[in-house]
């Protein structure tokens, strides 16, 4: 859409908060929340997005995920002072581009708004229409603007709760149940008012949502119109965060499923916002899969795992209780099974790795066999080292490969092993102090321990 920008603003205090860290690089199902809303503007199509941010986080810009920005040209503009809304729009209106005609002003703590209800605000103009404000009907208004509607029954005027109480209503007009979630701006009327809006008496602050009436005396026309508050929600508290995840993640595993993933118990399952699984992928209860993770069809996720930007290729089997870390490459029909932790390490198809093993900064060939209690010793308190095994070499239970070490393909290792230097291929190779056996001995000890 070449005659829109987007304004986001992402600069307040966010004081109800109560952390260090600005409460819009806080996540949502792994991605700062700031993220989810350029994402959802540009896949709304609107190419030109200004991001109104604080000194705090004048360099963000460079952080977003090309995934969310799906080519909008993404600007930014530092709102020195947090002097409210109002001000940030000024600010941000700046940066945006002569040819739009319309802004869309988005607040950067309501995450998960989705592509088409933007789009809704732009369907809802006509050649009279001022300001379209995206309204909900919250559950309990806590924390919202309500809308007014004059005697027309028309779209009034927006109040603040804080200024709710100090505000007189005039005859005819009347509160609806409706709130604020952002809106849309004609161009001419941000030019005539941005840097006209009052300060309200009791913040000090300026609110855009004061446009409404001042759009309203040049004779433009003001409408609304109405979304789900679920998806609507905005994030002041900690409490709203939790809410807002769990609205993410029922989103997640709504899509999950419609797309044939099997989810035994979905409650149980937490998805990252690029989480990706293929149909007839078979989850278990009790899995969370961290950012990056593409699973491949007919493979199937026990219970109790975690796996963080890995690939789970078809046919293997994880877990339960494993944890798949990142750059992980798990193969076709590979079995990693419980208290098996890989990291950085690709598995070979067909390769089992069953039993209470760490597998790091390893390449593990196609059907290789590896003991329960097998460790890649890949750190040696100064530098990562690499841990290579040939196909179908067989590790013994219980053996040590310190790295960097090469096991040749078909190669046997003896159980209990420490291997430390290279195992050609098809070669047996042991490791362990000879066994003594003393025959009667532990009769002997035992009958002097008794006396
Ligand atoms: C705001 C709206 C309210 C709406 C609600 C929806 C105003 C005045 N209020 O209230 O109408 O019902 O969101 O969730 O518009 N921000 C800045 N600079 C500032 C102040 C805020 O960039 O000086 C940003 C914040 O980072 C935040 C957003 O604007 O992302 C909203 O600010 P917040 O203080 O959370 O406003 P609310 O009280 O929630
Ligand atoms: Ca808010």
């Amino acid at each position: 859409m070449k005659n829109v920008s987007s304004i986001i603003l992402a600069a307040g205090k966010g004081s109800r908060f109560g952390s260090e860290l600005p409460k819009i690089c806080h996540t949502v199902g792994g991605l700062p929340m700031l993220f989810h809303i350029i994402k959802s503007c540009a896949d709304s199509a609107i190419e030109d997005i200004v991001l109104v941010i604080s000194t705090k986080l004048s360099d963000v810009s460079s952080k977003i995920p090309l995934s969310c920005t799906n080519e909008a040209n993404i600007k930014t503009a530092v709102q020195p002072v947090p002097l409210g809304t109002g001000n940030a729009v000024l600010y941000g209106f700046k940066q945006c581009s002569k040819a739009s005609e319309w802004i869309v002003v988005l607040y950067a703590d309501t995450p998960l708004i989705r592509a088409k209800t933007i789009q809704s605000m732009l369907q809802a103009t006509d050649s009279k229409t001022g300001v379209v404000v995206l309204a909900m009907k919250p559950d309990e208004d806590s924390g919202y603007a309500k809308l007014i509607a004059g005697p027309d029954e028309t779209l009034f005027a927006i109040v603040e709760e804080k200024d709710a109480a100090s505000y007189n209503l005039r005859d005819g007009h009347r509160f609806l149940s409706l709130c604020n979630a952002g809106m849309l701006i004609r161009r001419e009327i941000a030019e005539q008012f941005l840097d006209k809006l009052p300060s309200s008496p009791i913040t000090q602050e300026t609110y855009i949502t004061n446009i409404v009436e001042l759009a309203r005396e040049t004779g433009r026309t003001c409408h609304y119109v109405v979304g789900n508050a679920e998806e609507l929600r905005g994030i002041n508290t900690r409490a709203d965060l939790a809410a807002v995840e769990k609205s993410f993640q029922e989103r997640m595993r709504r899509a999950a499923m419609d797309g044939g993933v099997g989810l035994i118990a979905p409650r149980t399952v937490y998805f990252s916002y690029d989480t990706a699984i293929e149909p007839d992928v078979i989850i278990h209860p009790f899995v969370t899969f961290g950012p990056g993770t593409v699973v491949r069809s007919r493979s199937e996720i026990k219970s109790f795992c975690v796996i963080e930007n890995a690939e789970i290729k078809s046919g293997a089997i994880v877990g339960p209780f494993a944890r798949i870390r990142p750059n992980s490459v798990i193969q076709e029909n590979a079995h990693i099974g419980n208290f098996v932790e890989i990291k950085k390490s690709t598995i070979g198809v067909g390769a089992k790795i069953n039993h209470l093993s760490y597998i790091g900064d390893a390449s593990v060939g196609d059907e290789v066999n590896i003991g329960a209690g097998t460790i890649t010793c890949n750190y040696d308190g100064f530098k990562k080292r690499q841990t290579i095994i040939g196909d179908k070499a067989s590790i013994g239970a219980n053996s040590s490969l310190v790295a960097p070490v090469n096991i040749g393909a078909g190669a046997i290792l003896g159980a209990g092993s420490v291997i430390t230097e290279d195992v050609p291929d098809d070669a047996l190779a042991l490791e362990r102090a000879p066994q003594v056996t003393l025959k009667g001995k532990a009769k002997k000890i035992r009958a002097k321990r008794t006396i």
